[in-house]
């Protein structure tokens, strides 16, 4: 059942609609003046509108405008008399969805209404399902829409506001910090600090004091009383980084605050309450260090309640062009330069290359290529050597191909090699790209419009070939 305004000045016309459309279980509201109509629909929001081109107070496309500004998503059929199709066509152009010329046929009116209502779904669908995804597929200010980091960002929805401890692993350049700062700021404690510690950049004798503070004349130097970092970190987070470095003696007094969330100051007897929660990174092999007794067993598993482990970008390529794309928008703000991406080719070697920094080192290349760039597109000349020799190797050399110039005696089927090595690229190039066929299209540096022929030419776009 939808809900439906009809507004015209012609009675007969309006009882008739309304007689129809509530045979068919619809809500049906009336109006006979445009003013009146605009009114109603400032209102209430319908599904559908039927409105007569002319009417008195506004006429009908001053109605469909109010609506369109309004509502966007409520359909518009304009009724229009024999003679007027010229204003009906202006309607149209202005998002009415359809127009309609009395007298009516019936069946012909019930299959546009069938059809605007469909629509009309769709487009609620689809604000619903944009809505749904950015909830769940994006977490702070993380960039990434790859599969592996829609789970990351799921899950970080469902943990942040918990008091669970967290451990994050991932190879160096993978975000820990970033995603350990945006747990802190969409959680209830986003008010209170988030403290980092980085355990392994701290001198071993001076950690303790550093953690938990110390009291005036505790050891030399010890010259007034000192709160530690844990204490500091009261109603907030503490992020303990590269956790693997702390000292085992340490650990115990870690393990301590972490079980009965109390603590004692470097010298003091007076035991003092600490509400912190506690995410730890790290980018070693803690089990690996649990057992060879470099890190307690325990203090482990008190630390991994839950486990995030943040992929290498080599891993989720479909995040680098979003991601070279942020950075580009950042540096070239920051130095004033007019860049707005990169071209064809350095896009190619970005994609291509291995990353062993990750993310931090995408955002370097990015930076020093802003820096070198004088026109207003990143080219390969501007691409550090070693991402510019990761540019895709030419096709003879593609693994398959014969690297040779010489052919077998009985010759070769020219066409059904070349057609065979063209649907390769193209399937590899879909496949790194995650199905996104601009991107695709840019990886084997031909223009969209080529890429989507030979897609075409071998029956392999898919459906949604036109949405791209
Ligand atoms: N998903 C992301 N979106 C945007 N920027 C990111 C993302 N991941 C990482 N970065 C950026 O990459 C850089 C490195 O991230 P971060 O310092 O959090 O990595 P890390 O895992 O802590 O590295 P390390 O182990 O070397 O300390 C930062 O500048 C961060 O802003
Ligand atoms: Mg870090």
């Amino acid at each position: 059942m939808a809900r439906i305004l009809v507004a015209d000045d012609e009675r007969s016309l309006r009882e008739f609609l309304q007689i129809l459309l509530e045979q068919d279980d619809h809500e049906v509201h009336l109006a006979s003046r445009g003013d009146e109509a605009i009114k109603m629909s400032n209102e209430t929001e319908y599904d559908l509108v039927f409105t007569d081109l002319r009417m008195p107070g506004k006429d009908g496309l001053e109605v469909l405008r109010s609506i369109r500004d309004l509502w966007p998503e409520t359909q518009v059929i304009m009724i229009t008399a024999h003679g007027t199709a010229h204003d009906a066509v202006q309607a149209m152009k202005l998002g009415a969805y359809d127009y309609i010329t009395k007298p009516f046929n019936v069946d012909e009116l019930r299959q546009q209404v069938r059809l605007a209502l469909d629509k009309r779904g769709l487009l609620r669908e689809n604000v619903q399902l944009r809505q749904q995804l950015s909830e769940k597929y994006t977490f702070g200010n993380l960039i990434g829409r790859s599969d592996r980091m829609r789970q990351v960002c799921a899950l970080l929805s469902k943990v942040a506001d918990t008091r669970a401890n967290i451990l994050l692993t991932g190879e160096s350049g993978t975000g820990k910090e970033m995603v350990a700062k945006a747990i802190h700021f969409n959680s209830a404690r986003a008010k209170k600090p988030f403290i980092p510690i980085n355990c392994g950049a701290i001198p071993e004798n001076l950690m303790e004091s550093e953690l938990f503070g110390h009291v005036k004349g505790s050891f030399t130097g010890a010259i007034s009383n000192k709160m530690g970092l844990v204490e500091g970190a009261d109603g907030g987070t503490l992020f303990l980084d590269e956790i693997g470095e702390l000292p085992l003696n340490l650990q115990v007094k870690l393990l301590r605050v972490l079980q009965e969330r109390k603590f004692k100051r470097v010298g003091d007897v007076e035991e003092r309450a600490v509400d912190a929660r506690f995410i730890a990174a790290t980018n070693v092999d803690l089990e690996d260090l649990v057992k060879r007794k470099l890190f307690r067993e325990d203090l482990f598993y008190r630390l991994n309640v839950i486990h995030i482990q943040l992929p290498p970008l080599r891993e989720r390529k479909d995040d680098i062009p979003l991601l070279a794309d942020a950075f580009v928008r950042k540096f070239a703000r920051e130095s004033g330069k007019d860049i707005r991406g990169f071209d064809a080719g350095a896009m190619a070697c970005l994609m291509n290359y291995d990353y062993s920094g990750n993310v931090r080192q995408l955002e370097n290349i990015v930076e020093r290529s802003v820096t070198l760039e004088s026109g207003n597109t990143i080219t390969v000349d501007s691409l550090p050597a070693e991402v510019r020799s990761a540019r895709p190797a030419p096709a003879a050399s593609f693994s398959g191909m014969p690297d040779t110039t010489e052919f077998p005696r009985s010759g070769v089927d020219f066409e059904r090699v070349v057609e065979d090595l063209e649907k390769r690229m193209l399937t590899w190039a879909l496949r790194e790209t995650g199905g996104r066929k601009t991107e695709a299209a840019q990886l084997l540096r031909l223009s969209f419009r080529s890429f989507r022929y030979r897609l075409k030419k071998y029956n392999m776009s898919g459906p949604d070939d036109e949405g791209d």
